[in-house]
């Protein structure tokens, strides 16, 4: 076991007092969460931002909030273990790991220290440093819940993923490849490439070309989007098959969804991830034989958490958003 440094009683975090703009995130001094029973302590190197850090932010999420104010914010982190839950943990103190925080009430990731269960956390890929670790938790584990969970992506099978460029669909996209399905995806001009390389054989630009023009007989469509811009949702019904199945995963983006699938004949599910590390475990297998890699689009200091807040909130970032601490 390495010896850590000692955990300071406070540490520097970006927190909001009341759900507000990007704006309201700020730097503050705050305790250091406790840890309690089956934790694990972590001194965070990384965080990503994921688009619900920033719909908790400004209070238009409809299943997560801040329960306390001020409220560090934040999901996903990389780092070292700073306190185990016991002696003889294998996440002993001074680990390197990655994982991220229970929805949606426990301590957040952009700051210096984040408590996690164990249940959520696995050891860092040794093939990617923290900023990269730190952009593969909650993105990955809802990507694998979705495609290889839900859908059970197989040879044969096609699917459509809209927003393969994105957070998520950039896994979506190679776990449904990695595991036999044909891919098709949506994204704009200059993301076509991207995703061609994830894995799909058939990326269509969603500004030139009405996608339910194009498509039909689709096995399953994982929508990263829903009805929040341009029917997507309602649009994605119709490229099924009969009794093929539809995944919604933002949450609240398609409200008659139920009732438009019965009527199309076509089965459809909400789709929320549940944290896994076990599943990490296996994500970072893939990751470390080169069968995923990941994409970031930009790195921000911590204390510029605004800057990276509005970057996702223009919803079109390519891969992901991370904040880096002075340890990374
Ligand atoms: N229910 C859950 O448990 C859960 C978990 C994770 C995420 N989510 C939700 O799932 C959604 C996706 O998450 P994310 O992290 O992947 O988001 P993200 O990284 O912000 O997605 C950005 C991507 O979306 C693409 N995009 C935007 N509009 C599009 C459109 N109309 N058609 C196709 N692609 C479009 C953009 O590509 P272009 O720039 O090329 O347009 C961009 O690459 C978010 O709403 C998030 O809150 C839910």
């Amino acid at each position: 076991m390495t010896e850590s440094a000692p955990v300071p009683e406070s540490m520097t975090a970006i927190v909001i007092d009341e759900p507000g703009p990007a704006t309201a995130l700020h730097v503050a001094t705050v305790p250091v969460p406790p840890t309690y029973i089956g934790e694990v302590l972590v001194n965070v190197a990384a965080a990503s931002v994921n688009p619900i850090d920033t719909k908790i932010r400004s209070g238009v999420s409809p299943t997560s909030k801040a329960l306390d104010y001020p409220a560090v914010l934040g999901h996903d982190f990389s780092g070292t273990i700073a306190r185990a839950p016991y002696e003889a943990h294998p996440l002993s103190d001074g680990t390197e790991v990655y994982g991220m925080t229970r929805l949606p009430r426990y301590s957040g990731s952009h700051a210096e220290y984040v408590s996690a269960p164990t249940l959520c956390v696995a050891p860092k890929p040794q093939t990617l440093s923290h900023v990269e670790a730190a952009s593969v938790p909650l993105a990955a584990l809802t990507a694998w819940g979705a495609v290889v969970d839900v859908a059970r992506a197989h040879h044969g099978q096609r699917i459509l993923i809209h927003a393969g460029a994105g957070g998520v669909g950039q896994f979506a996209v190679q776990f449904a490849r990695f595991f036999g399905a044909e891919v098709i995806s949506t994204a704009s001009e200059d993301n076509l490439e991207f995703v061609r390389s994830l894995g799909a054989s058939t990326v269509i630009d969603y500004r030139a070309t009405r996608f339910d023009d194009e498509l039909s007989d689709v096995d399953v469509v994982i929508d990263l989007i829903g009805n929040v811009s341009d029917d997507t949702g309602s649009r994605s019904l119709r490229v099924l098959r009969n009794g093929g199945l539809y995944v919604n995963v933002p949450t609240g983006s398609f409200p008659t969804m139920a009732d438009e699938a019965d009527s199309a004949g076509v089965r459809a599910t909400r789709f929320t991830l549940t944290p896994s590390g076990e599943v990490l475990a296996k994500i970072t297998r893939l990751i470390d034989q080169g069968e995923v890699r990941v994409h970031i689009d930009k790195t921000f200091d911590l204390a510029d958490a605004a800057d990276a807040h509005a970057a996702v909130e223009t919803g079109h970032t390519r891969g992901k958003v991370v904040l880096t601490l002075a340890t990374s």
